[in-house]
């Protein structure tokens, strides 16, 4: 009995919690939380909307690549989570660090022990003449790390990343590939909690793409790295569980990839598209489904049991909850029929 009246009063103390930190608490629970952000650029006269209205969480330890078409918004949604560029709007936290409100002080002691950064032009990443063991060595310097550190960490950062043979050798020794994969060392170096890459492929071949974000995946999963890369390639999204498109300045659309093990023990990958609810409840549909259904401007909505259904407005005699309409009858599951 006694038990009964703490579980009971357990269970009272956990939801009255959850009800107090509901208001402003979006994306509580991520490492990642970017709400509404908007970024307008202003150039000779011309306003151009990089960012608009963009909502996205990401979770500590999650492998996620951004892809997107040229100019939507990618590069400059990781500018902004990099420290780089300031939001015109909106609201962007990572970890304790609110985005919007760092001094530039701050900014510096962000950039360099929360965050790492791998850009797109292998000669950018690299300082040329140093090599891969002492370019990792490099930021560790600056953050006043002793030289046995420095190297037991470099030599410790080739090997996981499957480059132990280039610790010795200058950029120009090696392929893009392996300078990429030193690059993915360099934004290791300080162990930053996260590791942001722009197009890391996109000057590679398909054979070094493929080892580049195996890097990026051993950082991930083997060295507790978050990491998020931006890419056009949308077969990159084979090689993580969560892609998350952008369209003009938002989120669009989500693939996650899960493991399933069948009644046979074999292992199965299967990929499942979504759409994304924005904060404010809008959805974008997907352009085919509104050409097939001639969707256009007024929809009607109608909430079932367990999902909603939405209705093109051609039949106002209609009413989507009229059972006559055997459209209606074919799309409630008979499982959820009153009984
Ligand atoms: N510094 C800037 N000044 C003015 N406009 C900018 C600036 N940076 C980006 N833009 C504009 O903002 C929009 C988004 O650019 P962004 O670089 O984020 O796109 P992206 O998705 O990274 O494209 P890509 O795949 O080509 O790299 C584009 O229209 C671009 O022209
Ligand atoms: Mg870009």
């Amino acid at each position: 009995m006694t038990s009964t009246l703490t579980d009971d009063r357990a269970a009272l103390d956990s939801l009255e919690r959850r009800a107090r930190q509901r208001p402003g608490e979006y994306g509580a629970h991520a490492l990642i939380a970017c709400e509404s952000l908007v970024r307008i650029y202003q150039s000779e006269g011309i306003e151009v909307q990089a960012l608009q209205g963009l909502d996205l969480l990401i979770d500590a330890g999650e492998l996620v690549a951004i892809v997107g078409a040229s100019g939507s918004g990618k590069s400059t949604l990781l500018s902004v989570l990099s420290g780089l560029d300031v939001p015109t709007a909106g609201r962007v936290r990572v970890g304790e660090w609110d985005l919007m409100a760092m001094t530039a002080r701050e900014r510096v002691t962000y950039r360099r022990s929360m965050v790492g950064f791998v850009w797109q032009q292998t000669a950018r990443n690299l300082v040329p003449y140093l090599t891969a063991a002492e370019n990792i060595a490099f930021p560790q310097a600056l953050a006043g790390v002793r030289r046995a550190a420095r190297r037991h960490r470099s030599t410790e950062l080739l090997e996981a990343l499957g480059i132990g043979y280039c610790a010795d050798r200058r950029p120009v020794q090696m392929s893009g590939g392996e300078q990429q994969r030193v690059a993915i060392g360099v934004a290791l170096a300080n162990s930053p909690q996260i590791v942001f890459a722009d197009e890391p492929t996109g000057e590679l071949d398909t054979a070094s793409s493929d080892e580049v974000l195996d890097a990026l995946r051993a950082a991930n999963r083997d060295l507790g790295a978050t990491v998020v890369i931006v890419t056009h390639d949308s077969g990159v999204s084979e090689h993580v569980e969560r892609t998350v498109a952008i369209r003009d300045g938002r989120t669009s659309s989500e693939v996650v990839r899960r493991t399933h093990t069948d009644e046979h023990g074999a292992e199965q990958v299967v990929a499942q598209e979504y759409a994304m609810l924005d904060r404010a409840g809008r959805v974008q549909l997907p352009q085919e489904y509104r050409e097939v259904l001639e969707l256009s401007g007024r929809v009607r909505l109608a909430l079932e049991q367990s999902h909603i259904t939405v209705w093109p407005d051609r039949t106002p005699t209609a009413a989507p909850d009229e059972a006559a309409d055997p459209d209606v009858a074919e799309h409630v599951p008979t499982s959820e029929e009153p009984s």
